[in-house]
């Protein structure tokens, strides 16, 4: 079966072709560069270039693939959660094309499709693990039953981390996206330089404003109207030590949910996956505890379109469907 994915929920516009289970192509157009200059995602800018975007990215994926729109057989979208407005974008071309081409078409749930992105990468994984998903958007922890059955072991309670990183850099001085930023420079400085807060101690859940908030007081004492960042502050050192407290709380909270679940696996996903020290870290902290982690390659770590692809082809096999009166959602629950 050839599926056709497209994902638009934030500022990737990404579209990927699957045969069954397997990734034929994978294109991600990122709109880093244009929400840059303010600091975060303009949503409504973010529409207007997936607008722009989204055609030539189908197309780019099918030639990739090397089928034609003829070929597809199935049409998968991500709906919800994400900016109403991007995701629409999505919906509205998957619509188009399934009602064009009398195919099925399916809407599918942007966390789910993190969740079992792991499974390109490595088909034979199965079932049960502990997937921890962290991005600008997210961070929670998900007990993996099987297809279809997920239990949310805790969640943020405020930040996502992602965007913690990048609140942090904003305060900084350094551009968005904060994250690849605060992890180049934290390698360069004394990750227990200042004491900064890990953010709730009990339970799964995590926390990270009461960290953003000490990172912010620190910095505010080098910071003057006039003149800006003091030179003095060693921005290094903030980096290194504000990056040990996130990783810190993501390691600890994810190997205590295996722990405590049993599970002999774990999978993480999301932007932040990128992050150095939270692969070294879990994956020492995982091996400590004979647990495998499985962490897939960027590709399939960031927003993309092979996840969604993905998830709706198991929900096809599985029997679902989707009506065309299918509308986005800026949230859902999984
Ligand atoms: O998954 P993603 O591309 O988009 C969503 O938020 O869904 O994740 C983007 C987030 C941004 O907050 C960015 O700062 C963070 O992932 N990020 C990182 C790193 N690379 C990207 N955070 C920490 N370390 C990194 N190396
Ligand atoms: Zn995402």
């Amino acid at each position: 079966m050839i599926t056709l994915g497209i994902e638009t929920s934030c500022d990737e516009t990404a579209a990927a072709v699957l045969r069954d289970a397997s990734v034929l192509s994978n294109i991600v157009s990122s709109q880093v560069k244009l929400h840059e200059k303010y600091g975060g995602v303009v949503p409504e800018l973010a529409s207007r270039e997936h607008l722009k975007n989204i055609m030539p990215v189908v197309r780019e994926a099918l030639s990739h693939a090397s089928v034609s729109l003829k070929d597809i057989e199935l049409i998968a979208v991500t709906y919800a959660p994400g900016l109403i407005g991007a995701l629409l974008v999505g919906v509205s071309i998957a619509k188009a094309l399934a009602y064009a081409r009398d195919i099925p078409f399916i809407g599918v749930h942007h966390g789910e499709g993190h969740i079992l992105a792991a499974r390109l990468a490595y088909p034979d994984i199965g079932y049960p693990y502990v997937a921890l998903l962290v991005s600008g958007g997210h961070t929670a922890l998900y007990h993996v039953m099987e297809f279809g059955s997920y239990r949310i072991l805790g969640q943020t309670r405020d930040d996502a981390a992602g965007e913690a990183y990048d609140k942090v850099a904003k305060l900084l001085d350094l551009p968005y996206p904060g994250g690849p930023v605060i992890d180049r420079l934290a390698a360069e400085g004394n990750p227990e330089a200042i004491k900064f807060p890990r953010g709730q101690r009990e339970g799964l859940d995590f926390s990270f404003s009461g960290l953003k908030t000490a990172a912010r007081n620190h910095i505010a004492l080098f910071r003057s109207r006039d003149a800006g960042l003091d030179p003095k502050l060693n921005i290094r050192d903030v980096a290194a030590s504000f990056q040990a407290a996130v990783v810190d709380s993501l390691v600890d909270k994810t190997i205590q949910a295996a722990v405590e679940t049993g599970s002999k696996k774990i999978v993480v996903a999301g932007g932040v996956a990128a992050n150095s020290s939270l692969r070294q870290q879990m994956k020492k902290k995982a091996d400590e505890n004979s647990i495998t982690l499985y962490l897939p390659g960027m590709d399939l770590c960031i927003d993309n379109a092979a996840m969604i692809a993905l998830t709706g082809y198991l929900h096809y096999q599985r029997g679902d469907r989707s009506s065309l009166d299918l509308n986005p959602r800026a949230s859902a629950s999984l």
